[in-house]
């Protein structure tokens, strides 16, 4: 979900709207603000998107220079306009808004109900908003004492906005394990969950932490540790730069940062990758040499794309490290109790760097002694923060829900990684460094080849838009690459699909194949080349349907494939950051073909921050 407030001179709610419009990437099936004018609570909220909401309040009071305003990825209770944030308390003196889950939400309802409390709503957020609200009149004290005596009682993860209509100038916040960023300008505050909303007006953040309340009046922050006690904020100056969270002239912000590609990458590879003189600079790596060369396993955790990277550098550190690595769904890793000892190499990826099953699992890990390296996009994060040492991927703000340009920067920086670790360790032979270090550097140029023409992929999707599914197969360094291909495309046109390594085809999908399924090789030219060429003839004999991606010369996959979609030649460590990019524009234009909603597909979020 996503979350914005502002106190300060302004007219609060353009700025809410439009901080809400920047957010809603973050999740889209309801929003609403709370507004005051005169000690009145004037709450507004709409299921569907921002512009819903935009409708809605034409005509409507919505004078006040405070506001809290959210976008909702519904959790408790389906999306429709009562479940919609923000909640108010029983008296409607306190509204509320929140991200994350309050886990023990049934008991502290049952304790409320007991003593007469009704609801609006069914959300986790309205119990603990009146749960406030009981414990304020009970000891007759400050809201912000209410909040804080509340906090110690809640079981789960928030971030909390409240105002109340007593105080015209106050926002209260708090924070645990869902972000907050708050803006500092001059004589106002602005905060959000991200700061794509911020930027505009301000520079200067501060990032809230976990366990921390924040009193924000326009000229003044207070941020507080629950035990009371004022902590200094730490002021951060952002250089993110307003044109990167806009869409720049492309129809979409998936289109727009698939085409930025080639500059992400290369920003990502910069002042670390020096091919001429063979080094690689990543401090973060460097300064833990030992930690990496010494670890008797890598572990590797991660969601969704992010967890595709990860598979890609299990191939990568294996065989250039000879590190054995464990590539693990953070999910499922932080609640099987797993074993994690003292010198063990943990490598979180994370593109927002707040995947709330990410951050939990890397929390367990931390307290059994493993060492936390962070594979992060967004900077000054939740994972980069909890990590104790990392490298940012520098690929600007993703906005496009399905994951792209944040995927191949991952892939850039795992593949740096590998290359610096293997070589310090001695297990990668000078030649080999030597070439992979040029190849990496000219994969910016080889994509911009790849983008340079997309004709052939629309036309592809066109003619295979109405298929019912879709198998994606590859071998090796590719076969993370099938997976993500199919995971894009579900994402993106809701076809269903499926990944798999070509070899293990033969053992249950292939049953799937007919002459209605189109199956998807990343067949690019590398050391599986001639084995992945009778995949492809077992499907051909079965009439699948085949779509190659290529390596551009080969002669034999086009004369096999009924489409091909063609990659520049790369060493096969280096070829899952080109054999991607088709895969991520054939997912894209499929979508379109469908008429489908690219940047803001059904039921996902960018940032999911509830486990
Ligand atoms: C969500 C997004 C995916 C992303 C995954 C992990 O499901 O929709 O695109 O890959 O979360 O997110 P992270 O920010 O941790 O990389």
């Amino acid at each position: 979900c996503g979350i914005v407030g502002y106190t300060g001179p302004r007219e609060a709610f353009p700025v809410v709207i439009k901080g809400l419009k920047r957010l809603e990437y973050r999740g889209y099936d309801s929003s609403g603000v709370a507004l005051l004018n005169d000690g009145k609570l004037n709450v507004f909220k709409k299921k569907g998107k921002v512009s819903e909401l935009e409708e809605h309040v034409i005509g409507k009071d919505l004078h006040s220079h405070i506001g809290i305003g959210h976008t909702r990825w519904a959790t408790h209770g389906e999306p429709s306009d009562r479940n919609a944030h923000p909640h108010q308390s029983q008296s409607g003196a306190l509204a509320m808004i929140h991200n994350g889950i309050i886990e023990n939400y049934t008991q502290l309802k049952q304790e409320l109900t007991s003593k007469g409390y009704t609801f609006n709503s069914d959300t986790d957020t309205e119990v603990l908003l009146n749960f406030i609200e009981d414990i304020k009149i009970n000891n007759n004290c400050s809201v912000e004492e209410a909040l804080r005596i509340a906090l110690k009682r809640v079981v789960g993860a928030y971030c909390i906005l409240l105002i109340s209509a007593d105080d015209p100038e106050t926002i209260i916040a708090a924070r645990k394990g869902s972000p907050l960023v708050i803006g500092i300008g001059k004589g106002e505050h602005f905060l959000a969950s991200d700061a794509s909303p911020i930027i505009e007006y301000t520079k200067e953040v501060v990032y809230v932490n976990d366990y921390e309340i924040a009193i924000v009046k326009p000229d003044e922050l207070i941020l507080k540790n629950l035990g009371n006690e004022k902590q200094t904020p730490f002021i951060t100056r952002l250089d993110m730069e307003l044109a990167r969270i806009e869409k720049g002239g492309y129809d979409h912000f998936m289109l727009k940062e698939i085409h930025e590609q080639p500059d992400t990458i290369f920003d990502c590879l910069r002042g670390r990758l020096l091919a001429q003189s063979g080094q690689i600079m990543m401090s973060g790596v460097e300064n833990h040499l030992d930690a990496f060369i010494n670890a008797p396993r890598i572990i590797i955790v991660a969601c969704g794309t992010s967890w595709h990277a990860g598979l890609v550098a299990e191939y990568l550190i294996e065989e250039l490290c000879r590190i054995p690595v464990e590539v693990e769904y953070a999910s499922e890793f932080r609640y099987r109790n797993p074993v994690v000892h003292k010198g063990d190499v943990i490598i979180a990826i994370s593109q927002s760097g707040e995947t709330a099953d990410t951050l939990v699992a890397l929390e367990s890990a931390k307290e059994n002694g493993a060492f936390i390296f962070g594979v992060v996009n967004a900077v000054g994060s939740s994972i980069s923060r909890l990590s104790h040492a990392g490298a940012y991927t520098h690929s600007g703000p993703e906005i496009g829900v399905a994951s792209t340009k944040a995927f191949t920067g991952q892939l850039a920086v795992l593949t740096m990684m590998a290359l610096k670790i293997g070589f310090a360790k001695g297990t990668i032979d000078e030649t080999r460094y030597q070439h992979l270090l040029v190849e990496l550097e000219a994969v910016p140029e080889k994509v911009k080849e790849i983008l340079k023409d997309t004709s052939a992929i629309e036309r592809i999707a066109k003619k295979y838009k109405d298929a019912s599914d879709f198998l994606f197969l590859g071998r090796g360094y590719n076969f993370p690459i099938a997976l993500e291909g199919a995971l894009k495309l579900k994402e993106i046109s809701y076809i269903h699909a499926e990944g798999y390594p070509a070899a293990e085809m033969k053992h249950g999908p292939i049953a799937l194949v007919d002459d209605q399924l189109p199956v998807v090789f990343v067949a690019t030219k590398d050391s599986y080349y001639q084995k992945i060429v009778s995949n492809v003839q077992e499907i051909k004999a079965r009439k699948g349907k085949v779509i190659c991606v290529a390596t551009a010369g080969d002669d034999v996959i086009p004369g096999m494939a009924d489409d091909v979609m063609l990659v520049p030649d790369a060493d096969e460590a280096i070829a899952p950051l080109l054999s991607v990019i088709p895969l991520q524009l054939l997912s894209y234009y499929v979508g379109l073909a469908k008429g489908l909603d690219v940047d803001k597909p059904r039921n996902l979020a960018k940032s999911v921050t509830v486990e």
